[in-house]
């Protein structure tokens, strides 16, 4: 539980806070690992860590709807004419569906206990690997040159629309999960208020119980 570089406190007038978008990733990532150990020994069929799988496939779908319907699209308005920018938008859209297809073969494999199911895994998260990175590395500079803190906002709203405070009430402990304490200070202190109460006095613990990928 270190201290990540990702979570960036203070919004700049000028400049997109990406915060938000960088700790849903990593997020992916911590889940995608705890469901490796877990297939590695062999234990995908404690409830818990389906629980875990559920709920990864449920926060994945939320982020990656939002942006297919809102993200790509407004961004794809601004850089027209920019036919290299363009083909990056593309390629975000062409990654998401590509991880459908990986989703379901460990779907399948979780529900028949199949053989291979850590190989599996291990694809599923070598593609999002290289999709988060691609995201991270090229179209949030992208995003960053393109759209305004204003337009950020929107997007962020459109996630909480998706998100509603029942997806919220998971959300805001699902990222705070493993984080280093001054990190989840750090985080937190970016949610409204009111979430912040309702974490503090009662979806940290229902969240906690839950103990998602536990075997
Ligand atoms: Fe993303």
């Amino acid at each position: 539980m270190t201290d990540t570089q990702r979570i960036v406190t203070a919004d700049e007038s000028d400049k997109i806070n990406f915060t938000e978008m960088y700790v849903t990733h990593d997020g992916f990532r911590r889940d995608l690992e705890r469901l490796s150990a877990a297939a590695a020994a062999g234990k995908t069929n404690s409830p818990q860590v389906q629980d875990g799988w559920e709920n990864f496939k449920r926060q994945l779908h939320v982020h990656h709807t939002v942006e297919d319907a809102w993200l790509w699209p407004n961004l794809t308005r601004r850089v027209a004419g920019r036919p290299d920018d363009l083909a990056l938008l593309e390629a975000m859209e062409a990654e998401h569906a590509v991880l459908d297809p990986q989703l379901a073969a460990v779907d399948e494999a979780m529900r028949t206990n199949a053989a291979d199911l850590p190989e599996r895994v291990e694809t599923l998260r070598s593609v999002l690997e290289q999709h988060l990175t691609h995201e991270e590395e090229d179209a949030l500079p992208l995003i960053q040159e393109v759209l305004t803190p204003k337009d950020w906002k929107g997007f962020r709203g459109a996630m909480a629309r998706k998100q509603k405070l029942n997806g919220a009430s998971v959300w805001i402990p699902w990222i705070v999960d493993g984080m280093s304490p001054s990190d989840a200070q750090k985080f937190l202190a970016r949610m409204p208020p009111p979430l912040r109460l309702f974490y503090k006095l009662s979806w940290d613990a229902r969240y906690r119980n839950r103990n998602m990928f536990s075997f």
